[in-house]
């Protein structure tokens, strides 16, 4: 049976450092809607335009794009043996065009760990991240510096600060979290499948303990 993972989190919780880490243990796909939606901006495809109109201003793109776009990745082969999805879903019609996505493929969520960090050190980390160009490799200058100033550590490639990691960007993302993916958390916990992470932690500290939750889940 495939394996799908959805982690949850405000921004800047960790998703995509942990799920870089998560997806390679388990040897499944890593899925972020953030990564693909840049990767159409950056080639600048329909998609990335329409979507960097709501991405400058930290709002949503709108579900209908969005489920089209993670339907497609889905029903690639690698997605066989499942996924760890990242970033999505964010809104209730979301997670219902998840489960029914996945029930096409004889899936379901299997597990939906939920990164829980406060606000204050959300602004911290987001306002101090570099990405990596190639693959989205992630960084922070305090917390999780690269080994060269501005180098990714794995493909070499150039870190840049994403236009949406600006303060104000940053405040209208958390509360646009806060509003349309909050009660996500509800809803995965009553089917019983949310799993609190405490994301105060280090990195490896929250790797490990996502890697133990995630041992006993079939
Ligand atoms: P997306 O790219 O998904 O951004 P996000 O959810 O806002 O999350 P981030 O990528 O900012 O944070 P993260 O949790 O991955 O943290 P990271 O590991 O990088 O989405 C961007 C935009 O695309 C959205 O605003 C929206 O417009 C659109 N979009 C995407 N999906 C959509 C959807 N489903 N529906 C509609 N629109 C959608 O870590 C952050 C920093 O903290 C890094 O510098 C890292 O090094 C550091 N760090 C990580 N862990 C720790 C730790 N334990 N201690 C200290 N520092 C740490
Ligand atoms: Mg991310």
């Amino acid at each position: 049976m495939p394996i799908f993972i959805v982690l949850l989190g405000p921004p800047g919780a960790g998703k995509g450092t942990q799920a870089q880490r998560v997806a390679k243990a388990l040897d499944i796909p890593h899925i972020s809607s953030g990564d693909i939606f840049r990767e159409n901006i950056k080639k600048q495809t329909d998609l990335g335009k329409e979507a960097n109109r709501f991405i400058t201003k930290g709002e949503l793109v709108p579900d209908d794009l969005t489920i089209a776009m993670i339907k497609e990745r889905l029903s690639r082969t690698d997605c066989e043996s499942g996924a760890l999805l990242d970033g999505f879903p964010r809104t209730p019609a979301q997670a219902e065009a998840l489960s029914k996505i996945l029930s096409e493929f004889d899936g379901k969520v299997n597990a939906v760990p939920y990164i829980n960090v406060a606000e204050h050190e959300l602004i911290e980390r987001l306002t101090g991240r570099w990405t990596c160009r190639a693959q989205g490799h992630v960084f922070h200058e305090k917390f999780n510096p690269p080994k060269r100033a501005g180098v990714c550590d794995f493909d070499g490639s150039e870190l840049y600060q994403r236009d949406d990691d600006k303060v104000e960007t940053v405040t209208r993302r958390i509360k646009v979290y806060l509003e349309q993916t909050m009660p996500l958390i509800e809803y995965y916990k009553k089917l019983g499948i949310l799993i609190d992470i405490n994301g105060e932690q280090t990195i490896d500290q929250v790797t490990a303990n996502l890697l133990k939750a995630l041992e006993k889940v079939k």
